[in-house]
Parts: C-alpha cells; sequence; structure tokens
C-alpha cells in the first residue's frame, strides 16, 4: 500500500513533535532575537504574533490538510488536488527549501562550531572581533556545514520513523526546559527590567513597512510554512489524527519557545549594555556575541558546561529543521522522480551543500560576497539606501522573506477556490477529536478571505516596496 511504503509517523506525538521540530530551530533562538532588535522591539513582536495566528495558523492547517489527503510531497499534491498548471507553486516550494537549507546550514554550523569553543571555555568568542574572526575562518566552517549536512542526510536517509520521530521526541522538551532554565537566572541579573521594557512594551511610532514584511517573513519562516514542509510532513500523518488540534500545538509550541527565547535574551543583553537597549540593532551575529559573555558570568566551570549544553541542543533544533528542510526535496524526487531514497538523500545534501557555499563564505571570507547587493531603492533624495547584504542575508530575503510568504498565499488560494473549502473541510472532520465552532468558522472565513486577501496584499506590496 502506498500509504506504508512512503512511512507514516507512529503516534499523534510523533507528528506533533516532528513537525515542532521542523517549526523550531534557528529561526525562532537565532533570528527571532535580532529580527525583533531590527523592527524595534515590542510593535516587531505584536505584529509578529498576530501573523503567526490570524494569517498563519489557517495556512498550517491548509498544508498539513494537502499532504494527508493526497499523501504526496509538495508538487504531487498540488497536481493531484488541482491541475497540473499548479504544480509550480509545489515546485517553488522544493526551490524555497533548497535555498533556505544552503543557508540554514551555515548558520547551524555555527551553532555547531560554538558548541566546541563554550566547551573549551573560549567566551571571549562572544566579542564582535571573535565573532568574525570565527565566521571569516572557512576552513572550520566548512567542516562544520559539512558535519551537519552530513548528520542531516543521515537521518532523512533513515526514513520517517526512524530518524525524524525519535530524534524530535527526546531533543525537543530539553531544549525548552534549557531556556526557560536561562530566562530565570536571565530576570536574576540586573537591569534585566531594561531588557524586558524594550521586548514586551511597544512603541509604536516604530511600525514601518519594513517591519511589518519582516515580521510576516520571520512568522513563515518559524512556522515552516509556506514551501511545502508541512505538506510533506501531512503525506506522513495518520487519518486518525486530528489535523486543526495538531496544528494548534505546534503553532503554540513554535511562537512559545521564540516568545521564551526573546524574553532570555533581551535581559542578557540589557545587562551586558548595563541597561542601555538604543544600541541593539541585531543582526546575525546577535545570539553568538550575547550569550558567550552571559555564560561566563555564571563562572567557568558552569558556563562551560551551561554554554555546551546550550549550543548543543540549538545545533539539535536546528537539525530537526534542516531535517524537515531535506525532506522536501528528497521526498520531490522519491514520489515523482522515482530515485531511491538514499541516492536522492545524498545527491541533494551535496548539491545544497554546494549551493550554499557562497553563503558560507561571506561572512568575512569573502569580501566581495559579504557585500554582496545593494538590494533597496533610493530614499526620496535619490540616494542608494547603505544596505550591502552579505550573499547569505541575500539569500535568506529572497527565499524566506519572499518566496514563503509567497508560497502561503498561493497555498491559501488554492486550499479555498481550486481544491475548495468543502473539502478541506471534509478532510479537517477526519480524526477531529473537538469541534470548536467558533474555530472551525474563522478557518473557513480565514482560508475563504483573509489569507487569500489581506496575506496576499502584504507580499504583493512587500514585493514591490523591496525590489521594484
Ligand atoms: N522553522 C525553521 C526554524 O525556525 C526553519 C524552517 C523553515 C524549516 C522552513 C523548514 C521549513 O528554524
Amino acid at each position: 500500500m502506498a500509504t506504508n511504503s512512503r512511512g507514516q509517523f507512529n503516534s499523534r506525538l510523533g507528528f506533533v513533535l516532528a513537525a515542532a521540530g521542523s517549526a523550531v530551530g534557528l529561526g525562532n533562538i537565532w533570528k527571532f532575537p535580532f529580527e525583533v532588535g531590527a523592527g524595534g522591539g515590542a510593535a516587531f513582536v505584536l505584529i509578529y504574533l498576530a501573523f503567526c495566528f490570524l494569517l498563519c495558523f489557517p495556512v498550517m492547517i491548509s498544508e498539513i490538510a494537502i499532504g494527508r489527503k493526497t499523501q504526496l510531497n509538495a508538487v504531487g499534491a498540488f497536481k493531484k488536488l488541482g491541475h497540473h498548471n499548479w504544480a509550480w507553486v509545489g515546485f517553488m516550494g522544493v526551490v524555497a527549501g533548497v535555498l533556505i537549507l544552503s543557508f540554514y546550514n551555515v548558520v547551524a554550523g555555527w551553532a555547531f562550531g560554538y558548541f566546541l569553543e563554550m566547551a573549551q571555555g573560549n567566551f571571549d568568542f562572544g566579542s564582535v572581533e571573535k565573532f568574525v574572526g570565527f565566521t571569516a575562518d572557512w576552513e572550520h566552517i566548512f567542516i562544520y556545514g559539512i558535519v551537519f549536512m552530513g548528520i542531516t542526510a543521515l537521518i532523512v536517509s533513515k526514513g520517517i520513523q526512524g530518524g525524524i520521530e525519535k530524534a524530535a521526541k527526546i531533543l525537543m522538551p530539553t531544549l525548552f526546559a534549557m531556556i526557560i532554565g536561562l530566562m530565570i537566572y536571565a530576570f536574576t541579573l540586573s537591569d534585566a527590567m531594561a531588557g524586558i521594557e524594550y521586548y514586551l512594551v511597544p512603541d509604536f511610532s516604530e511600525i514601518t513597512g519594513e517591519v511589518i514584511y519582516s515580521a510576516l517573513g520571520q512568522a513563515f519562516f518559524s512556522l515552516s510554512l509556506g514551501m511545502g514542509a508541512l505538506i510533506t510532513y501531512g503525506s506522513y500523518v495518520s487519518r486518525k489524527q486530528d489535523i486543526v488540534r495538531s496544528a494548534a500545538l505546534i503553532t503554540l509550541t513554535d511562537v512559545s519557545v521564540a516568545f521564551l527565547a526573546g524574553l532570555m535574551i533581551f535581559p542578557f543583553v540589557a545587562f551586558l549594555n548595563a541597561g542601555d537597549m538604543s544600541s541593539v540593532s541585531g543582526g546575525p551575529g546577535l545570539i553568538f556575541m550575547t550569550l558567550p559573555g552571559v555564560f561566563e558570568s555564571l563562572g567557568p566551570l558552569l558556563g562551560k558546561i551551561i554554554g555546551a549544553v546550550f549550543f548543543l541542543l540549538l545545533s539539535f533544533a536546528a537539525l530537526t529543521s534542516t531535517v524537515s528542510l531535506l525532506e522536501v526535496p528528497v521526498a520531490y524526487l522519491v514520489d515523482e522522480k522515482k530515485i531511491k531514497r538514499p541516492v536522492a538523500v545524498w545527491s541533494m545534501a551535496i548539491i545544497i551543500f554546494a549551493i550554499g557555499i557562497p553563503s558560507l563564505l561571506s561572512y568575512g571570507a569573502s569580501e566581495t560576497l559579504s557585500a554582496f547587493v545593494n538590494l533597496f531603492k533610493a530614499d526620496a533624495n535619490g540616494v542608494l539606501k547603505e544596505t550591502a547584504l552579505p550573499f547569505l542575508d541575500f539569500v535568506e530575503l529572497i527565499a524566506s522573506d519572499t518566496f514563503l510568504p509567497l508560497g502561503g498565499t498561493f497555498i491559501a488560494i488554492f486550499t479555498a477556490y481550486v481544491w475548495k473549502k468543502n473539502n478541506l473541510n471534509a478532510e479537517l472532520m477526519e480524526g477531529r477529536a473537538t469541534s470548536s465552532q467558533w474555530l472551525s468558522k474563522y478557518i473557513d472565513f480565514a482560508i475563504m478571505f483573509i489569507c487569500p486577501i489581506i496575506l496576499g496584499a502584504i507580499t504583493i506590496i512587500t514585493i514591490l516596496e523591496r525590489f521594484f
């Protein structure tokens, strides 16, 4: 039977943990805090939360339902439910997945490298110079990247039950506990309040178009939405499972981890800057430059232990995400191109690693790639804004900040107007344990109107503003 030969998650918890494992990753702990920093603090947080629940949650339900209904990869699923000419939405997702994994693996490699540094008590890696030196040291970063991609490929080649599900079950809860522990420690530090205030008390004058666009991109990225990762995982879900409830659990878990990571990091930032939050701009070095100093404050032995464990767990959180990213192109090759799983896994891993090399070199190893592109328009005076992006950030902007919301918009339009609402609802009824009327009504309304129109509008405006 098709279902069995493709593999299936063993239990409800298995799927929720694996999907939450996909969602929880560098997006929550590395990207979210610096996006908050770039977006001016609490105002960003508020918009981000609204997007997660109001726009992303219904898209997540659609993705899982499409996957379970068709039991296919992202491309095949659209073909089966729509017409052949919808397959490109799935294909765009596969491309987005490949691009995201190409840079994600680089940052995951940094996290892994930091685990090694912290284990040796090298807390000075928290200084700007040391961080820049670390990311520019391409020979080491190269090896970390290969190790990370290799482990990812090993897990994915084992298939659903053997690899993904087992890993997620153990690692997720441990990470969660660790963040809570560090958060409590953060609260005890001097100047912690300044950080909390920055994070939780919104200053609405900070809201600009750019803040809204990046909050949307961040919401999609963090929830692993818009590229078919959850269509693919959904295709391994049993018909007895309640999709709405699972999606709610996944969303809540992901948002909580990001939210707690923020509650942990901003008091730390305030502590290290003696309460001055005006210089928080974030940038991809934020956690790498902040946390080591905090670990140092714990004393040499405890700092070493906590620091190493933290970056190890962060690497694991990244691993459950890289696994889901690699699974998208692999499932496509296995289902549509009839390529054997191990062949698909290892060839994709090598290709994606290669695509990631320019990103890998763009944090200091190559000047050209570090100042790759000046993408944004001129300001009102005709002066080009100073926004030379490292190649890594450029790929991130294209793949996660642009492709994902765009993919999400198409998924919503597809679900509402091609596959049709009634078919979605029939799929959601299977395995539905609770029937919350208002929630069902909201999902209907969101899929028909809010997602296609509001999500679509913000996405189009973002693209026009950013690139034209
Ligand atoms: N959600 C993951 C994170 O936050 C990244 C990811 C994006 C994974 C898209 C899969 C698909 O780290």
